[in-house]
């Protein structure tokens, strides 16, 4: 059976304040849903919330991964069910090298007594990074300590592609990437599309999804999703921006900062 993953009327807050407030998806198996909207809509707080952060409070709704809830689930066990985050702003960490900790979280996913040899691990990692065009010194170096904005995102990639997720969510995969290394890594995520697999595309432009092609389009504003179509609709918003949805919806804008 291919993945599936439905999320139904799911609502969070930060600090005290809902920033979602219900959210409905569907995401098969081979598909790749893209998210669009203003800043400050909730879309990195959709990202978080799924992911388990502590700091957003689900305060209803279900999110089903094949079936198990996963917001009933701890944060590494939703990593070991087959949820991956590309982060909007990867974390730095000082003293654990990229390579030791992209095995732990191989070996994590694998369970124990299940542990990837060294050899092959090092095989696999050095594979990916050529694919992603990778100088091989980063497996050696801090994760994400110094690195350049668009080294972050293309490590955020390489960790997706080692662990074989099953719902990977990427937040602005795009930004801070430069042309090459925006077409690197969309082929990276490209090569990854599988019936297994399904993809949440957090975005502003349309460009990405040139590369990256959705099978639907999303907007969110003020914690929902308030529209959905096909591409056309991220080619719509890209030249016309999001006035037009207000008004075909009648939404009234919220002074900036309060979704
Ligand atoms: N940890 C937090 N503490 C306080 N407020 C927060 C926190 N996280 C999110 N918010 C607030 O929740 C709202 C939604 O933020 P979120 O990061 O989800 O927006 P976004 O849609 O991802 O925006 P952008 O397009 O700018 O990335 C914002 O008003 C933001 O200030
Ligand atoms: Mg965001």
């Amino acid at each position: 059976m291919s993945t599936q993953f439905v999320i139904n009327d799911l609502k969070a807050s930060v600090e005290g304040k809902e920033i979602l407030k219900g959210i409905n998806l569907e995401i098969k198996g081979g598909e790749i849903h893209a998210i669009m909207g203003p800043n400050g809509t909730g879309k990195s707080t959709l990202a978080s919330a799924l992911m388990g952060h502590p700091k957003y409070e689900v305060t209803g709704g279900t999110a089903l991964l094949d079936g198990e809830d996963i917001l009933e689930m701890g944060v590494d066990e939703r990593a070991l069910a087959g949820m991956f985050l590309a982060m909007q702003y990867p974390s730095e960490i000082t003293g654990v090298t990229n390579s030791d900790f992209l095995r732990s979280a191989i070996n994590a996913r694998r369970g124990e007594g299940n542990e990837i040899s060294l050899i092959k691990f090092i095989r696999q990692m050095e594979g990916k990074m050529k694919d992603l065009e990778m100088n091989p010194e980063f497996a050696h170096r801090y994760l994400n300590e110094g690195f350049s904005g668009g080294e972050k995102k293309r490590n955020e990639i390489l960790q997706m592609m080692l662990l074989d997720p099953k719902l990977v969510i990427l937040d602005e995969i795009d930004s801070g990437l430069d042309i090459d290394a925006l077409r690197i890594v969309s082929n990276g995520v490209n090569a990854m599309r599988s019936e297994d697999r399904g993809f949440l595309v957090i975005t502003h432009y349309q460009r990405l999804l040139n590369y990256i092609k959705p099978d639907f389009v999303h907007v969110m504003m003020q914690g929902r999703i308030v529209k959905s179509g096909g591409p056309e609709l991220a080619e719509r918003l890209e030249n016309e921006g999001y006035d037009w949805v207000k008004e075909e919806l009648g939404i009234v804008d919220e002074t900036v900062g309060q979704a």
